[in-house]
């Protein structure tokens, strides 16, 4: 296949007239720092959820230097509310890697990038593209599906044969003089136009030159093999109060929603096991359900009833603490505990 590239002033001229007005895109120069800590939020996250939590970030912590050195709790109490909390958590140890190894400056080369921890290779090529000015490619969802439809490549985007295809041909049209902006404009064509479901080809600054469009094949592409159905959990978790304090569970500090605090919460195939399980780690289920609700992760879902507990006689382990109503605004909490919470303890303060 020839690589054709002459679309490519037209996405950025159309980049040019209608780019985002987005709070990471402030400043210029661009900051690696800025480009970094932006580009994971946007993971998995809506750009509208992203633009408070990014503001809050950047206040609190303005440098690779002053993320170093604050405490993981403080980190992740920041994040609470955006889900994927190892990214947070990477984003932390990354920072003091680069304090040490680095002497606090962001390092510019793809090799010394894609080392920190949770920089994979599109995380890489948005930095260095965005913020050093090198050719490389952000190669993400947004930037797949564009290219399937316009290059009319009919591999699984997901698989590694697709990424390699679409990801070849990305490095051999990208721009030498505006890579940052050629990966941004295809992030902003992705989000606005060449969407997933019906893309607004009428709008697109690229029809003329996408095959997709020209053979009418835009419900066809890009093709993506289906992902494997989530685990169901019933779950049942534990609301119990002694003395204005609540009774909260420190997970652990691996796995899914590692190191947040919850309701004292316990996972069955059904409603009685897990019910069960709880009664014998903490006593007696009082019936009284005050709150249900289905959270969905990426491979489980949590189908949640939760109820009264009474007083347990002894705590089962030191992961299991008291907390003070007053001070629950100062722990990082998982999402499920944060919405309960909010429904179920009006007026206390559960953010910082
Ligand atoms: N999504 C991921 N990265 C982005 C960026 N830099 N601008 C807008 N949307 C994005």
């Amino acid at each position: 296949m020839t690589v054709e590239n002459e679309w490519v002033p037209a996405l950025l001229h159309w980049f040019d007239e209608t780019k985002r007005d987005l709070p990471w895109r402030a400043n210029h120069p661009r900051d690696p720092y800025h480009v970094w800590v932006s580009e994971i939020m946007l993971q998995q996250t809506r750009t509208e959820t992203v633009k408070d939590y990014y503001v809050r970030w950047m206040a609190a912590f303005p440098t690779v230097s002053a993320l170093a050195q604050a405490s993981e709790e403080e980190v992740l109490k920041l994040w609470q509310g955006l889900g994927y909390y190892s990214r947070a958590r990477n984003l932390h140890k990354a920072a003091r890697e680069i304090v040490l190894q680095y002497h606090g400056i962001f390092p510019d080369t793809l090799e010394a990038v894609r080392a920190l921890p949770g920089i994979g290779d599109y995380t890489a090529g948005a930095i260095l593209s965005m913020a050093f000015g090198h050719a490389v490619p952000a190669v993400d969802g947004n930037l797949l599906r564009v290219m399937a439809r316009l290059f009319g490549i009919s591999d699984d985007i997901l698989s590694l044969k697709g990424k390699r295809i679409i990801g070849r041909i990305a490095q051999t049209v990208i721009p030498q003089d505006r890579p940052g902006d050629f990966n941004e404009a295809l992030m902003d064509l992705g989000a606005t136009i060449c969407i997933p479901h019906v893309p607004r080809c009428g709008s697109c600054p690229l029809k003329d030159f996408c095959t997709a469009f020209l053979e009418n094949r835009t419900s066809e592409l890009p093709v993506r093999k289906k992902k494997k159905a989530p685990t169901i959990y019933e779950v049942t978790s534990l609301f119990i109060r002694k003395q204005g304090a609540l009774l909260l569970h420190k997970r652990p500090e691996t796995g899914l929603l590692a190191s947040l605090w919850e309701l004292p919460t316990f996972l069955g195939k059904t409603e009685k096991e897990s019910r069960k399980e709880a009664e014998r780690m903490l006593g007696t289920v009082e019936g009284k359900i005050i709150w249900t609700h289905r959270h969905v992760f990426t491979h489980q879902i949590w189908q949640m009833t939760v109820y009264l507990g009474t007083i347990p006689c002894s705590l089962p382990d030191p992961s299991y603490v008291w907390v003070d109503e007053g001070t629950l605004g100062t722990l990082p909490l998982c999402g499920p505990a944060e919405k309960c919470l909010a429904a179920c303890l009006p007026g206390v303060i559960l953010t910082r």
